[in-house]
């Protein structure tokens, strides 16, 4: 299984910001993970050209349909075809901005896999959830209802991003990290069999340079999904360094 270090830009960048593309691949031309950047959709295709395939690009939501009268949506076979090889899906922000359910994001890693995408599904806890001892629960329900039964390590990659952690710089403890990452595990296996073993599980919310090495420690953190250290390519490249070095 090959790592991965994704970065989510969320709503930031304009073009000038494709500087950071080019200077992180300057600084990393071989990395041994796999390195992923998810601009806003304007940026992807300016983007591609810039990266020119030294690393992977990917949309952050498609619509479950292929195409259509869905005014401001975004198809995954649009995303593909501006140079996307991934989709983030069911971002705790879309779920809440947007009332995403689990059974739309399912609805739309379908969608993602048929234009051969590979989606990255996001699961997480609120703080609410996490002190009412509800986090295992909670995540069990949103693997179950958000993840296809035709699901594969090829088409399909887990993000655990506790809501709490994303952009406050706090983190759950490692072995807070390594209990939830051994779950979904345990239930992929439960689901999948030994493919289960196939599936990068990345971690996210609050990951930078200073935290990244001993989260790519645990058990079960193939990488992670980054967001506001995803947008300078020194603080990225640092992470991707500790990725590589995992
Ligand atoms: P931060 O890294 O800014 O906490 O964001 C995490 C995230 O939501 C990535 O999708």
């Amino acid at each position: 299984m090959r790592k991965l270090a994704a970065g989510n830009w969320k709503m930031n960048g304009l073009s000038a910001q494709l500087a950071e593309v080019a200077a992180l691949i300057a600084a990393h031309p071989q990395p041994r993970s796999e390195v992923l950047l998810c601009p806003p959709a304007t940026l992807l295709a300016p983007m591609a050209q810039a990266a020119a395939g030294r690393i992977a690009l990917g949309g952050q939501d498609c619509h479950p349909n292929s195409s259509g009268a869905h005014t401001g949506d975004i198809s995954a076979a649009m995303l593909a075809d501006a140079g996307a090889a991934f989709v983030i899906l069911g971002h705790s922000e879309r779920r809440a901005d947007h009332g995403e359910t689990d059974a739309l994001v399912r609805a739309k890693a379908g969608a993602a896999a048929k234009a051969g995408l590979v989606a990255i599904i996001c699961v997480g806890e609120t703080e609410a959830q996490r002190d009412a001892g509800e986090t295992l629960a909670v995540i069990a329900g949103q693997l179950a209802g958000s993840v296809p039964d035709a699901a594969s390590p090829q088409t399909t990659v887990i993000a655990y991003e506790p809501v709490w952690a994303i952009g406050t710089g706090r983190t759950p403890t490692l072995p807070e990290i390594a209990e939830v990452h051994a779950d979904i595990r345990a239930r992929l296996t439960a689901r999948f069999g030994a493919a289960a073993s196939g599936f990068r599980l990345l971690y996210g919310g609050s990951v930078k340079p200073s935290n990244a090495a001993a989260i790519f420690a645990l058990p079960d953190v193939d990488g992670a999904l980054v967001g506001g250290a995803s947008l300078k390519a020194a603080d990225f490249g640092a992470i991707i360094a500790a990725l590589d070095a995992a």
